[in-house]
């Protein structure tokens, strides 16, 4: 897949949202609709969006018995996301019953990818409260390489853990990477921040950047910005 921005598209309503997009004129950002927009409007604000052209990557994070995410899968299957997910911490099973849900009669699915250990947690956290003894990296190594033998496109990650990934994954297996900032730029709730620049080199394949670009003064400006950085194109 080639280098892009994915715009997290992290509003309350449809309205706001379409509003938002119709700032970029001649342009179609890849969105990401996560469980805000997607819990407020409903699916129908997927093909919605679908429908004005932009790809969608879907990211609801489902977390489940394996039974309940194939049949949530396959419910979201008609969709047509492009990408869509899941947390790793589900287990392998669960990854896999996911993969089964979302698979067309015809073999076609969207790309899906796992949540490794969200952008927000850091190592603290992961010891004190979620008892997780091993370090960060190496979880998420883990994690990552469990998803690939589940048979996932790749996994939802820091641009930090990209390198290794990569290196213990495949070059093939996608990084797609929240947790991005300008230089100075506020970090808010994100733990393990990297610039556009810095997560090119590193080596991600897709970046999602929220309040940088929606929260701008120009977001049109932040997003081209963004895009130049990590991907070359743009203005
Ligand atoms: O506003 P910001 O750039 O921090 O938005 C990041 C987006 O990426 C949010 O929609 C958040 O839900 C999502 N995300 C994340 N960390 C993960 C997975 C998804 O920040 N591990």
């Amino acid at each position: 897949m080639t280098k892009d921005v994915i715009i997290a598209c992290d509003f309350s309503s449809g309205a706001e949202t379409i509003a938002f997009l119709g700032r970029f004129t001649g342009k179609k950002p890849f969105v990401k609709i996560g469980m805000e927009l997607f819990y407020a409007e409903g699916p129908k604000i997927v093909r919605d969006i679908k429908d004005r052209g932009h790809k969608v990557f879907l990211d609801l994070k489902l977390h489940d018995i394996p039974n309940t995410v194939k049949r949530a899968m396959t419910a979201l299957r008609d969709l047509d996301p492009d990408i869509t997910n899941v947390h790793a911490a589900g287990g392998r099973a669960m990854m896999e019953a996911a993969l089964e849900g979302i698979t067309k009669p015809d073999g076609s699915r969207p790309l899906i990818t796992a949540v490794t250990q969200l952008t927000s947690v850091n190592e603290r956290m992961m010891k004190d409260e979620l008892l997780i003894a091993s370090g960060l990296e190496e979880t998420v190594i883990a994690y990552a390489k469990n998803a690939a033998k589940a048979g996932l496109d790749g996994v939802v990650c820091s641009p930090l853990e990209a390198v290794t990934i990569h290196k213990e994954c495949g070059k093939s297996f996608l990084t797609v990477t929240p947790g991005i900032r300008f230089t100075g730029g506020d970090a808010g709730d994100q733990a393990r921040i990297t610039t556009p620049a810095l997560a090119k080199e590193l080596g991600s394949d897709l970046i999602v950047v929220g309040r940088p670009i929606t929260s701008a003064e120009d977001p049109v400006q932040a997003y081209n910005k963004c895009l130049k950085e990590f991907s070359g194109k743009g203005e």
